[in-house]
């Protein structure tokens, strides 16, 4: 039975999907690409990506996997899983996706797990939680890959301990949190200066920036995760324009603009834009920096 708080997360990312599909995704997924790489997946039999939101990669992950292994994927949001469904649909029939997703939500709402499409494909979704892996048996992975969930979730070790189970000995474990506050503009910038202009009574809330990066590490290598690599690597968004900016608006903030007056929305665009030109004065990007960690459960 799905917690209360489970729901309420899964429906704020729902309400996100189609503009983190289409406009965030592209931009995360560097960090991806990197542990993709990092971890050598090509070479494996059965693949997990943990928390895949829309799926950004899936179709070059099975351009690049072996031809018989499999692909799995899933998300507490089914809207997410679904968009990822329906982008796999969309490259099978030859059409063109492109670098922004432009799937109706038709097409979003009409995918079934179990057609029988992805089923010839090896390519499997579905709705679940990082926390409980219940869906998946013992050892069953040789990768499991999760970019930018950890540090939204309650229970990291729970989610740490799951991978741990369903990997197989030798299997390989990846992921991507949050970097340093100040170097991540691009993830609290819209919320902090809601709060900092008055629009909002409350600033950034949910999500965690790791004030010691060796957690991780520690969290890691008590689960019984071996070889352990961990770095920092920033990737700069893709905003360079007011325009940017507003594509990035969520539905929270989307609904306190709503909700202000003129001179309320005239303050925070002001300084939205003050932001924005402080980085252009010293040409510098719009930061995302997030620590990446992979490692190998023993053999
Ligand atoms: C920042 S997005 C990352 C999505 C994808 N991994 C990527 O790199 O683009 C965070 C994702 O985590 C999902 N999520 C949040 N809490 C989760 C949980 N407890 N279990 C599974 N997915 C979760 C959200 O629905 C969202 O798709």
């Amino acid at each position: 039975m799905q917690s209360d708080i489970v729901f309420r997360t899964a429906k704020a990312w729902d309400s996100f999907s189609d503009k983190y599909a289409r406009r965030m995704q592209k931009n995360t997924s560097v960090f991806y690409m990197t542990l993709l790489n990092m971890l050598h997946y090509e070479e494996a039999e059965n693949i997990l990506d943990a928390g895949c939101g829309a799926g950004y990669l899936h179709q070059h992950m099975m351009n690049q996997k072996k031809p018989n292994s499999h692909l799995y994927g899933f998300d507490i949001s089914s809207q997410m899983v679904k968009r990822a469904g329906a982008r796999m649909k969309k490259s099978l029939n030859k059409d063109k996706i492109g670098s922004l997703d432009l799937l109706t939500q038709e097409e979003v709402d009409s995918v079934n797990f179990d057609d029988e499409v992805f089923k010839k494909i090896n390519y499997h979704l579905s709705v679940g939680n990082v926390e409980e892996l219940n869906q998946y048996q013992n050892e069953m992975f040789d990768i499991y890959v999760c970019n930018l969930v950890y540090q939204i979730i309650d229970d990291q070790k729970k989610a740490m301990s799951e991978a741990f189970r369903v990997l197989k000995p030798g299997g390989k474990f990846g992921i991507t949190v949050w970097g340093r506050k100040e170097k991540c503009a691009a993830v609290w910038f819209l919320k902090e200066l809601a709060f900092e202009t008055g629009l909002s009574p409350v600033g950034m809330k949910g999500g965690r920036f790791l004030s010691n990066p060796e957690e991780l590490i520690t969290l890691a290598t008590n689960t019984g995760f071996k070889n352990i690599v961990f770095w920092l690597q920033m990737v700069p968004f893709d905003v360079i324009s007011m325009k940017n900016i507003e594509e990035f608006f969520p539905p929270e903030i989307e609904g306190i603009l709503a909700k202000s007056t003129q001179e309320q929305r005239h303050i925070y665009y002001q300084a939205l834009e003050k932001m924005l030109n402080d980085y252009k004065r010293e040409n510098k990007t719009f930061p995302f920096e997030c620590y990446l960690l992979i490692a190998e459960k023993p053999k």
